[in-house]
C-alpha cells in the first residue's frame, strides 16, 4: 500500500474523521487519550481485519454506537477499502466495492506494526515473536499461508490421536507432521536469517555503540522447537512416550522462537526497558527491510508512541532510521517533538495535531 486517504466512522473516539495521509511520513501528536493509538490502530485494519490493542473488535465501536465503518484509498492503485463491524454481525471487508476475505488485506495493504507490546519484544512469550515472524513471511511468500496451515492441521490430528490414546495411528502422523513442520522451519529459518542480516545493516548504519554498548555482545539465535542435532522425525519418534504422557506434541515448530542471549543469558534479564525497546523496534524494522529488499513489498511502518521511555541520544538514533525507511511511516507521539530542523530530511513530511482532527 500507501493508504493515501482514510475516512473513520464511530470508532473508538472519534465519530467522523477524513486523514489525507502522505506517501512519506505521517506525525500524529496530541495529549494522552486524544486519539493517536486509535488512528493507527484503524491503518493497522485496513492491513488485518484485527486490531493491535484488542482481541474483541466490539471494543474498537463507539460507546453507544451500533457499528463502527473505516474506508481507505490508496490513491496510486486506485483502491478502495471498506471495514464494517457492527455489534450483531461479523466483520464485512470490501474492496473495490466487492466483498473480500480478511486474509485478502494484507496483501493489499501491508504493514508493519510497532507498537506497546512489540517494545518488549524480548519479554514477550515466544507466540509473540512467532507470530511476529510468520506474519512477515504470510506478506513475503505465497506458498506459506498453505504451509503453515497443513502443520497446525496436522499437529491438531497428532494431538487428538495422543489423547485418544490411537498408538498405532501415530507413526504415520509422525511422518506426516515431520515433512510439514520441516517445510515451515525452512521458511521461518529463511525469513529470520534475512531479518538477522538487516538488522546488523540497520545496527552498522546507526552505530548505536555509541550509546548502547550491549549490541556487539547479543547474540540471535533462531530455535526451531525441537533439539536441531536431529531431525524432526526422529524427535517425534524419540517423544512418543513422553507425548503421550503429556497428551500433547511437546517438540516442534510450534514451539520455535527467537532466542536473544547476552552472554549466553536470555537478554530479557539483562536489557532495561528502553535498551528493550530499542532493540525491539530494530528487530521489527529488519524485518520490514527484508520485506522491501528482498521481496520488493513496500509496507507501512506504524510506530505507535516512539519517544516514550527513550532519551535524546536514541532518540536520535530512531531519527536517522526514520530517514533511512523510505516507504510510508505513520508514527505518534504525545509531544510535538518534530521541529523543521528535524522534519527537513524526511520524506514528504506531514504533521497532524490529533485533537484538531474529531
Ligand atoms: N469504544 C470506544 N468508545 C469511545 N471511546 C473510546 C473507545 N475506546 C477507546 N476510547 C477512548 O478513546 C480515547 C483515545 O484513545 P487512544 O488510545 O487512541 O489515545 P492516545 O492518544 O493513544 O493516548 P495515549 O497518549 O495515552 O496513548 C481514550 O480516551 C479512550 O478511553
Ligand atoms: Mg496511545
Amino acid at each position: 500500500m500507501s493508504l493515501t486517504k482514510i475516512f473513520i466512522h464511530n470508532f473508538r473516539c472519534f465519530d467522523d474523521v477524513e486523514i489525507s495521509l502522505s506517501p512519506g511520513v505521517n506525525f500524529f501528536y496530541g495529549p494522552n487519550g486524544s486519539g493517536k493509538t486509535s488512528i493507527l490502530e484503524s491503518v493497522f485494519i485496513f492491513s488485518s481485519g484485527k486490531s493491535f490493542k484488542s482481541t474483541n473488535l466490539l471494543s474498537l465501536i463507539k460507546h453507544k454506537q451500533d457499528k463502527f465503518y473505516l474506508k481507505g484509498f490508496d490513491g496510486s492503485k486506485g483502491y478502495v477499502v471498506e471495514v464494517e463491524k457492527s455489534k450483531t454481525k461479523p466483520i464485512l471487508v470490501s474492496l473495490n466495492n466487492k466483498k473480500t476475505v480478511t486474509s485478502r488485506l494484507i496483501k493489499e495493504f501491508p504493514c508493519t506494526p510497532i507498537h506497546n507490546n512489540t517494545f518488549s519484544f524480548a519479554d514477550a512469550p515466544p507466540e509473540f515473536r512467532r507470530k511476529l515472524l510468520d506474519r512477515s513471511i504470510f506478506i513475503a511468500e505465497e506458498a506459506f499461508a498453505s504451509s503453515w496451515f497443513s502443520y497446525y492441521r496436522s499437529l491438531k490430528q497428532r494431538n487428538g490421536i495422543l489423547k485418544n490414546n490411537r498408538i498405532s495411528d501415530i507413526y504415520a502422523w509422525n511422518k506426516k507432521l515431520s515433512k510439514e513442520g520441516n517445510q515451515l522451519t525452512k521458511f521461518r529459518k529463511l525469513f529470520f536469517d534475512q531479518t538477522l542480516k538487516e538488522f546488523y545493516f540497520l545496527v552498522d548504519l546507526l552505530k548505536p555503540n555509541n550509546v548502547f554498548s550491549f549490541f556487539d555482545e547479543m547474540n540471535i539465535q533462531f530455535f526451531t522447537g525441537w533439539d536441531s542435532e536431529k531431525s524432526y522425525l526422529e524427535i517425534l519418534e524419540e517423544n512418543i512416550e513422553n507425548d503421550l504422557r503429556r497428551r500433547t506434541t511437546t517438540k516442534g515448530p510450534h514451539k520455535s522462537d527467537i532466542k536473544f542471549l547476552l552472554n549466553n543469558i536470555d537478554a530479557r534479564q539483562i536489557l532495561s526497558r528502553g535498551e528493550q525497546k530499542f532493540f525491539s523496534i530494530l528487530w521489527s524494522c529488519a524485518q520490514h527491510e527484508v520485506l522491501k529488499k528482498t521481496y520488493k513489498i513496500n509496507a507501512t511502518l506504524i510506530i505507535d508512541d516512539i519517544k516514550s521511555e527513550l532519551d535524546d541520544r536514541v532518540f536520535n538514533l530512531f531519527i536517522e532510521l526514520l530517514n533511512h525507511v523510505k516507504n510510508q511511516i505513520i508514527f505518534s507521539c504525545i509531544d510535538d517533538c518534530f521541529s523543521s530542523k528535524i522534519t527537513v530530511n524526511f520524506n514528504e513530511f506531514k504533521k497532524f495535531h490529533v485533537e484538531q482532527l474529531g
